[in-house]
């Protein structure tokens, strides 16, 4: 390996096959090192005789230029290669569709939940909670509906004992806030009922906004004003409303709210039955014997109450025809609200 010619030929066949930059500085190093093949043919050049040694010496330094010239140019290269390479391994082709983002909507009851509670928040009425897991008392005792009403058949109540239920109304809110508050308040009380019933208008879970105002001289004109003022907002200002005389054990007087069909401009269709009319809520003025399971003073005190259905305002809103819709999750009926 001391002939320059060999060393040259043996280097060139080694940098071209070279493939990998990191490859470059071990061929420097064999080649250019101070261990390399130069070196060592360099200090071979003692045993040449004298009038040799200059000539194969300047041969050897114009191979060593040469080696470390093609090292330099075969980096470029490489370089170059790679950086090729790089760029059709990441191309991007900006003519492919993007992918749509699906937007989430709200749910049709949380849209309808939210516009009742802006509505009332908006007449100073506080919003309470209760819990879903009751006590006989609070859903039906101090309602004035005793063990024996029969009141007491009207709603398809799940018992987990003798004592405990799940609430089948949100009345039993009242009962608690009264017991926390002296009069005078205002307050709505939204949140999940539960009742042994399903079909295409009934579900065994769904939602009811209870509303309580209670003070010193609140009388069947301030409920119907409240009522009518909200029914206006939800439903149009030209919606048509009526109070209808009905019964509930916690109120004398009861009444239920109709407002105008919405689906046939009260021509008479088959959601409103051919009346004209569809049922929204029930409502009327709270019973003393409410008043005396809280303690309140009945000569002193009077309120109106209500309670309405989320579900069925929502069915009328969006003229959904079937409760379950609310509960299956389907994107294909959520996504168009
Ligand atoms: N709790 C009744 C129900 O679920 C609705 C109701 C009627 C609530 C009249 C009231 C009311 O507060 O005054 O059927």
């Amino acid at each position: 390996m001391e002939n320059p010619e060999v060393i040259k030929e043996k280097f060139d066949q080694e940098l071209k096959a070279l493939s990998q930059r990191e490859g470059l500085s071990v061929l420097k190093a064999h080649y250019i090192g101070k261990k390399g093949f130069i070196a060592e043919a360099i200090k071979a050049l003692q045993s040449l005789p004298k009038e040799e040694r200059p000539l194969r010496g300047r041969i050897l330094n114009e191979l060593k230029e040469y080696i470390e010239r093609r090292l330099i140019e075969k980096e470029k290269e490489l370089i170059e290669i790679e950086y090729l390479r790089k760029l059709t391994s990441e191309k991007i082709d900006i003519t492919i569709p993007g992918r749509l983002q699906r937007f989430g909507t709200e749910h049709p009851l949380t849209k309808t939940l939210k516009e009742i509670i802006n509505i009332f928040s908006s007449m100073g009425f506080s919003v309470e909670e209760g819990p879903e897991v009751e006590l006989d008392f609070y859903n039906f005792e101090a309602l004035n509906i005793p063990r024996d009403h029969p009141a007491r058949d009207m709603q398809d109540t799940f018992y987990i004992t003798d004592d405990i239920l799940l609430r089948t109304h949100t009345s039993p809110v009242q009962i608690r806030v009264m017991e926390k508050r002296k009069p005078p308040l205002r307050m709505i009380a939204p949140g999940k009922v539960y009742r042994c019933d399903a079909d295409v208008t009934h579900s065994p879970v769904f939602h009811q906004v209870e509303g309580l105002m209670v003070g010193e001289d609140i009388s069947m004109a301030n409920l119907k004003a409240v009522l009518e003022a909200f029914l206006r907002e939800l439903f149009g200002p030209d919606t048509p409303v009526r109070f209808r005389p009905s019964y509930f054990p916690f109120t004398e007087p009861s009444a239920e709210v109709d407002i105008g069909c919405l689906l046939c401009g009260q021509r008479g269709c088959r959601v409103c039955k051919n009346s004209g009319w569809l049922e929204i809520l029930g409502a009327g003025m709270v019973h003393p014997e409410v008043f005396k399971a809280v303690g309140y003073d009945i000569e002193r005190y009077t309120g109106f109450a209500f309670g309405l259905g989320v579900e069925r305002i929502a069915m009328l809103r969006y003229r959904i025809d079937d409760i379950r819709l609310f509960y299956e999750n389907n994107l294909m009926f959520l996504g168009q609200f």
